[in-house]
């Protein structure tokens, strides 16, 4: 859990052109540090809607707009940030430890997520409170352990 929102970085993708248009292509671990076990994708997002709302404990997840655009806010305890994703070859890595919120999707616009486990409801943290607990434990023993 002693992760950072700087860890989460934004990946440029494979992308090949042509005039018949583009496609980007995404390997388990060779374009992207993890090995993917789940794809999943939201879409059909009512203006004004919020996704996310968690942290994870153990989850890898890439992040793509793969049609129009949203928001991702970031936040590790101590800092936060906002990226905007707008593209189809660009993703956001996201390590486990931060609380991620989706917003501001635009009309028609699908967020496809590539996950590096199976679904498991035992590794969400829903409760911002919960997380940031967990964290500031984090940093309590981080500290005990520059005491050394
Ligand atoms: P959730 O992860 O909370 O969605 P979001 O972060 O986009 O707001 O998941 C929404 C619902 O879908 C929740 O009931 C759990 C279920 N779900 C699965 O069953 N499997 C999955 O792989 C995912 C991502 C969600």
């Amino acid at each position: 859990m002693k992760s950072s929102i700087y860890d989460c970085v934004i990946l440029p993708l494979s992308k090949i052109h042509n005039r018949a248009g583009n496609i980007t292509i995404i390997e388990s671990e060779t374009n992207i540090p993890f090995s993917i076990k789940r794809i999943y994708y939201l879409y059909d997002i009512p203006g004004g809607e919020a996704r996310g709302g968690h942290a994870h404990k153990e989850l890898y997840q890439l992040i793509v707009a793969a049609s129009g655009s949203f928001d991702v806010l970031l936040d590790d305890g101590q800092n936060k940030k906002v990226v905007t994703l707008n593209r189809p070859d660009y993703g956001l890595m996201i390590i486990p430890g931060i609380w991620r919120e989706l917003i501001e999707f635009s009309s028609g616009a699908i967020c496809l997520v590539l996950a590096s486990h199976k679904y498991d409801k035992n590794d969400y943290i829903r409760g911002y409170n919960d997380f940031l607990t967990l964290k500031s434990k984090q940093k309590a023993i981080r500290i005990t352990d520059s005491e050394l």
